[in-house]
């Protein structure tokens, strides 16, 4: 399953195969032999020989072209197995920055230059002024074909992700910075096991929020905040927040005969990102002053780089690099014990203030209760102009929209008409939510737009939700999921289309 072999229609350019691997998270055991835990780092090099008019590219320190089509890449600095990964394709590069490049296929370079050209610098530097040394040399990206499951993934100096970021106006860049961010926390701190995933992405969104408020400042960042809390309520929604899963340390177990144990793969949602973040917030808050928090985890990148933790080595160095803290007993405040935080389900105990984005949300919120209201008023619905919204507050008030979905009849069409800006928009987050808007107001004259979505791209947490909710709809949406799956199954990651048969009961 680590291997994905892609025919040309399923690249951008149609026109040659393409393959790439994706280790995370126990993938890369299938792909060569490796201690495949995250427990174990070492430096590799390999060397890979294509067909002519291919490019090979690897989470490597370096690499060299030889005769032959052969490329030879080195690792040199200790990585868990995860983050070795591969890419083979009709790939070209262009330069973004002093130390980054992008690669994509030919007919997307262009789209990739002008999308970050002249940013990532400004990421990174950002970056080290707040965690430390950048220790990875390079930082290039490469844009995969449509079907990776992901929206980023992190492997060292060359990040993966899905071309759906080629938005054409930068308003997906959070995906980047949160990539960047694994550079410290993920890629040089590294979770010890599956079970603690929540220290790499808790921490990984943690920093990402810091590197944004001090590129775009902190409503702005706020606002990107109340979008993922959303994606955190509506997850504990789906699951019930009761469920296993929706504690940070996660308990994962080997399968035996009847019992099927717990794949680390199947760990991955919202929980470990948006409840750590909290977590990570509320150490934040308790020591109550941003730069001494700032200089906690600059020392516990420093204290911990190119290890593999546990969360109890984090939260030991947490109270040891305050000690007035541990002195004053902050991790056993009744409802707020570090061990609940850890080991119970459910919504986050504390969840850290994003009011200054107010001035960003308040306008979506009150549009959102206009549309939601049995009759329209019109007039004040046009008064407001969204013209000018930023991406991500189009996303917050369809999230509204959504919650407060199906909304009386015939709002939704007039929505639509209203505003071709969302409804015909090609941003992949908007398109996400206006499929699941057309879903669960059942506006068939639209379910075409949920079917060219999926044919678009393949990223799991765009493909799941709108399983989910065609599969939970009318008989028409159901037999548009099967339609959808049986045209779209080839091109999916197995692991995503495992999990759609499982939302459609095929397994
Ligand atoms: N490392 C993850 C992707 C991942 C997680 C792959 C688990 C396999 C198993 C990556 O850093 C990530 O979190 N990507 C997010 C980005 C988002 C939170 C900005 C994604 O793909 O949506
Ligand atoms: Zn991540």
């Amino acid at each position: 399953p680590q291997v994905c072999w892609l025919a040309p229609e399923q690249t951008a350019g149609k026109q040659k195969p393409y393959m790439y691997t994706q280790g995370q998270a126990v993938l890369n055991r299938s792909f060569f032999p490796c201690f495949d835990t995250p427990s174990v780092k070492c430096t590799y090099s390999a060397t890979v020989q294509v067909p002519e008019g291919f490019t090979a590219v690897m989470s490597a320190t370096s690499w060299e072209k030889q005769k032959d089509n052969t490329f030879v890449f080195k690792m040199s600095q200790p990585i868990p197995s995860y983050l070795i990964a591969l890419a083979v394709g009709d790939i070209v590069s262009a330069d973004v920055g002093p130390r980054s490049r992008v690669w994509a296929e030919p007919c997307l370079i262009e789209a990739a230059k002008k999308e970050y050209d002249g940013v990532i610098e400004e990421f990174l530097a950002v970056g080290e002024k707040l965690f430390g040394p950048y220790v990875w040399g390079r930082y290039d990206i490469l844009f995969m074909p449509p079907s990776f499951p992901f929206g980023g993934m992190e492997n060292p100096c060359l990040t993966f992700v899905t071309p759906c970021l080629l938005a054409g106006d930068r308003s997906l860049a959070d995906v980047i910075i949160h990539e960047i961010s694994h550079s410290w926390f993920g890629n040089l701190v590294t979770n010890a096991t599956w079970g603690e995933f929540w220290l790499n992405e808790g921490f990984t969104m943690y920093a990402q929020r810091r590197i944004s408020t001090e590129v775009y400042g902190l409503a702005y960042t706020c606002l990107e905040a109340a979008t993922g809390r959303a994606l955190l309520r509506q997850h504990m929604d789906n699951t019930g927040e009761d469920h296993p899963l929706n504690k940070l340390r996660v308990v994962i177990e080997p399968g035996f005969s009847f019992f099927l144990g717990v794949n680390p793969d199947d760990t991955y949602n919202e929980t470990p990102y948006e409840k750590g973040y909290c977590f990570v917030s509320y150490l934040a808050h308790l020591v109550g002053d941003q730069s001494k928090f700032d200089a906690f985890l600059q020392a516990y990148v420093n204290r911990f780089k190119f290890q593999s933790i546990t969360a109890d080595d984090a939260l030991g160095f947490f109270l040891e690099y305050f000690p007035e803290l541990k002195e004053k007993g902050v991790d056993s405040i009744p409802g707020f014990e570090f061990d609940r935080w850890l080991n119970t389900p459910g919504w986050p105990p504390y969840l850290p203030d994003l009011s200054p984005g107010e001035q960003l949300m308040k306008p979506a919120e009150e549009l959102a209760e206009l549309w939601a209201a049995d009759s329209l008023n019109v007039e004040a619905i046009e008064a407001v102009d969204i013209t000018a919204w930023r991406t991500y507050q189009l996303v917050y008030f369809l999230d509204k929209i959504l919650q407060k979905s199906p909304l009386p009849e015939g709002n939704v069409e007039r929505l639509s008409k209203m505003y071709p800006k969302i409804s015909k928009s090609q941003n992949a987050e908007l398109r996400l939510r206006w499929c699941q808007i057309v879903l669960k107001n059942n506006l068939e004259a639209e379910y075409s737009k949920v079917k060219d979505f999926l044919h678009s791209q393949g990223k799991q947490k765009y493909t799941l939700p709108l399983y989910r909710a065609m599969w939970g709809g009318s008989e028409s949406a159901r037999a548009l999921a099967m339609e959808t799956f049986s045209a779209t199954a080839p091109q999916l990651h197995v692991n995503v289309q495992n999990y759609v048969k499982k939302i459609l009961g095929l397994e």
